[in-house]
């Protein structure tokens, strides 16, 4: 098989994140992980060096050796886990549904029932996608000596959008405003694609104003699908 990421450093998140109240109880969202992990293979085959952060899935995942696969829970953590890998990496690629809200507080111990409503406050996360596009920044701007090797040069950076509404318009603000160099647009909260399907059907929008569409299909052959257009950008640079 040809592979055209050989020597390719591909950082992957995938999954959900669990943003716990106490301990039997979190918030989070239907991320199966199929989609980044669909990813992550597809993107070994090809050659690539994959490190596949991952919040938590189910057993259908599994990866094959020598992927290396972080776990993480929560968004904190897997920004934490991000950040410290980020820079080795020639192309980054965002598919985590991450939790935008955590609760301020998490109880060690199981919250017991009191009559009557209760309110949980809750506060921001990190924008793990936002701060990637800023480390993007800063490294354009300080571009690596003609010694420096390749990975010190600005990382390719692909976020994902997912939206139930004004789907092509809100991924293009994520584009420009996270500094990505792609987004993978999908419409959630549809029967059979999308979260936890084994299907779904992309809109890859770049910085040159394109958006390509995908056939409504298997998530195999998404990620190939949105590797060949990830190629075609690294052969522009
Ligand atoms: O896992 P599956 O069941 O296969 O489903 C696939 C999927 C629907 C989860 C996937 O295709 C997808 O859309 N992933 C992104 C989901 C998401 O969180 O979208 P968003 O529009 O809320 O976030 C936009 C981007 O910012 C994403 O790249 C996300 O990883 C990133 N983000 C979001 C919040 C946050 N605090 N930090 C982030 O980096």
């Amino acid at each position: 098989m040809k592979q055209p990421l050989k020597g390719r450093r591909i950082l992957i998140t995938a999954g959900p994140t669990r943003e716990y109240l106490d301990p039997v109880r979190f918030l989070s969202n239907p991320s199966s992980g199929k989609m980044g992990y669909a990813l992550a293979e597809e993107a070994q085959k090809q050659g690539a060096k994959v490190m596949l952060i991952s919040g938590p899935v189910g057993a259908y995942c599994h990866t094959p050796p020598p992927m290396r696969v972080i776990p993480v829970t929560s968004a904190q953590q897997m920004y934490r886990a991000v950040m410290q890998h980020a820079k080795q990496t020639d192309i980054l690629i965002m598919a985590a549904a991450v939790s935008d809200y955590r609760p301020e507080k998490t109880s060690p111990h199981k919250v017991k029932k009191r009559p009557g409503p209760m309110t949980i406050r809750l506060v921001r996360t990190p924008d793990i996608l936002a701060a990637l596009g800023k480390m993007k920044r800063a490294r354009a701007q300080h571009p690596p000596e003609a010694d420096q090797p390749p990975a010190e040069a600005a990382p390719l950076l692909v976020g994902f959008a997912a939206e139930t509404q004004n789907l092509i318009k809100n991924a293009r603000d994520k584009l420009l405003k996270k500094n990505c160099d792609l987004v993978v647009a999908n419409q959630v909260g549809k029967n059979h694609q999308g979260f936890a399907s084994d299907q779904n059907q992309v809109f890859l929008l770049d910085r040159d104003k394109n958006i390509t569409r995908s056939p409504l299909t298997s998530k195999r052959l998404i990620a190939r699908f949105i590797l060949r257009h990830i190629k075609k950008l690294l052969s522009k640079r």
